[in-house]
Order: structure tokens, then C-alpha cells, then sequence
């Protein structure tokens, strides 16, 4: 039965505002109300489960995003090789390490737009995975990762930063980044002289920048952010955002990164005229 366009724009738009506020299960409930509802709407479909993939990810509900994402991985036009390799990482998290290292090779087949920034992280990290031999909590961490890079963190709720918190990963190719990710949750937690300090040890972590280039940047820029909050330290902060704008190219995620100290730069200027 055809169900009027209307009704399931009606969901998919209330799903839509509940993720804006961060009712994370109202919106998983009209997102799977749409997603029904548009049983013949290819498109609307595939909004809806990837809204489903997200929130279930903010929620460390890494079962139901492994299956949103499976689905976008089959049917999906846009970037099968992303899906694919949000499949793996979620698939892991949930415990099936089998069915990760299946979808991690197909990773690399669907890698179809070489100059694609977000296809080719994921084929690094695929490949890194399979090569390090996944396991649970390293595809946690690559859950995180995601979280952390499209700016998810601070949108999940205390208890799940809790958990995150409580990871366990010792894979020395995975330090910095390990580090890196617990600073931003320590700072989501309202944690700032942690977080500083495994910002410091993400900046420190040689070994892992040989294969992770982008933790560094990333890193200076986030203990840049948080200098730049304090009127004391002001000037440092301003100088480490510098710093990781100029001391640094090449790396995954380079122009978001640009983007963001831009803006953070162009916020302080608001507050402290130059
Ligand atoms: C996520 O959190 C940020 C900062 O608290 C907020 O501005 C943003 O609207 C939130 N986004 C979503 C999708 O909940
Ligand atoms: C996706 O495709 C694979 C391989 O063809 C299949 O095994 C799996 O059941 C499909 N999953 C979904 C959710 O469509």
C-alpha cells in the first residue's frame, strides 16, 4: 500500500527536530515509524536509517546501527565504502569480529571515488583493523572515532561518555589516537585537567603519528580550545590553534580541521578585540 508522502515526511521531520534536541530514542522511534511507513520511498528510507545508524551509535546501540548501516551498505548509491566501513566497526563493537573482518574487506572493493577524503580514511582504518586483527574494543574505539570526528560526542547523554570512559585498548599503534579520543570525552565530562593531560599525551605519542597523522593537529587544536576558554591563557591558546594550523598538512580531515580553528579563532575575536 502506498502511504502518503506526507505522513512519513511528518515522521521523518519529527525524528529530524527530536535529534536537535537530543531525545535520541523519540527520534529512534519516529525514525522506525518512517522507515515503515515508506516501505516504497527508496530515498526517505535511507535518510531514515542512517539517522537510525547514528542515534544508535550515540547510544553504544552497536547492534542496530550494524544493521541500519548493513542495509545503506547494500542498497545505498552514495558511498557504499563509508557504510561499509561503519558496518565493520559497529559489527565488531557488538561482539560478531567474524562478520567485521568480512565487511572490512569489502572496504577496499567499494573504494570507487579515490579523492574522496571520507572513503579513503575508511580504507586506511579498515585495512589497519584487518591488519591489527580487530577486536571488540578496538572497533569501540573506531565507533568512537567517528563519534569524535563528525561531532557526535557531545551529544551523548553522561552515562554513555561513562562507558567510553571505561574502554580498554593496549594496541601501541592505537595510543595517540586512544588518547586523543579520552580527552575529548574527559572534556564532554566537564573533566578539563584530565583532559589536558591526555590531550598532551596525544601530541606526545610518536609511534602512532607515523600511522595516524591527523591525532596530532587534532590534538593541539583541542588543548589550543581549551586554553583559548580561560582569559589567562588566552594568548597561549591562541598561538597553539596557530600552531596546528601552520605546523602541520598533509593529514586526514585537514580542511575540517581548518574549519574549525577558523571559527575558533574568529570566536575569540568577538570576545577580545585585536
Ligand atoms: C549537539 O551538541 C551541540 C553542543 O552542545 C549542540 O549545539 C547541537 O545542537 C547538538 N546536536 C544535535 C544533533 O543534537
Ligand atoms: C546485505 O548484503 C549481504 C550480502 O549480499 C547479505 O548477506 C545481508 O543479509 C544484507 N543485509 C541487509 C541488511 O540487507
Amino acid at each position: 500500500p502506498h502511504t502518503p508522502v506526507r505522513f512519513v515526511q511528518k515522521e521523518t521531520k519529527s525524528g529530524i527536530q527530536s535529534v536537535m534536541h537530543c531525545h535520541i530514542n523519540s527520534a529512534l522511534a519516529c525514525f522506525h515509524d518512517a522507515l515503515e511507513l515508506a516501505s516504497d520511498q527508496r530515498e526517505i528510507q535511507h535518510v531514515c536509517l542512517y539517522e537510525i545508524g547514528w542515534c544508535s551509535m550515540i547510544e553504544l546501540n552497536f547492534e542496530d546501527a550494524f544493521r541500519a548501516f548493513e542495509r545503506l551498505k547494500n542498497e545505498s548509491r552514495w558511498s557504499q565504502c563509508y557504510y561499509a566501513y561503519l558496518t565493520g566497526v559497529c559489527q565488531g563493537a557488538s561482539g560478531d569480529l567474524d562478520g567485521a573482518n568480512r565487511v572490512f574487506k569489502d572496504v577496499q572493493k567499494l573504494f570507487k571515488r579515490k579523492n574522496n577524503q571520507i572513503e579513503q580514511f575508511a580504507v586506511k582504518r579498515a585495512d589497519r583493523l584487518r591488519k591489527v586483527s580487530p577486536t571488540r574494543q578496538l572497533c569501540i574505539l573506531g565507533v568512537i572515532e567517528v563519534l569524535y570526528l563528525w561531532k557526535a560526542l557531545q551529544n551523548c547523554s553522561s552515562t554513555k561518555l561513562q562507558i567510553m570512559n571505561q574502554g580498554h585498548v593496549d594496541e601501541p599503534s592505537c595510543r595517540g589516537l586512544k588518547h586523543l579520543l579520552l580527552g575529548s570525552i574527559l572534556k564532554c565530562q566537564g573533566n578539563i585537567r584530565d583532559a589536558v593531560q591526555s590531550f598532551q599525551q596525544a601530541i606526545r605519542d610518536e609511534y602512532g603519528r607515523q600511522i595516524n597523522s591527523y591525532i596530532q593537529p587534532y590534538a593541539v587544536y583541542e588543548l589550543g580550545c581549551i586554553l583559548l576558554a580561560k582569559p589567562e591563557t588566552v594568548a597561549k591558546g591562541r598561538s597553539f590553534l596557530l600552531q596546528a594550523k601552520e605546523d602541520f598538512t598533509g593529514y586526514d580531515f585537514e580542511n575540517r580541521l581548518h574549519v574549525r580553528i577558523h571559527s575558533a579563532l574568529a570566536s575569540m575575536k568577538e570576545v577580545v578585540p585585536q
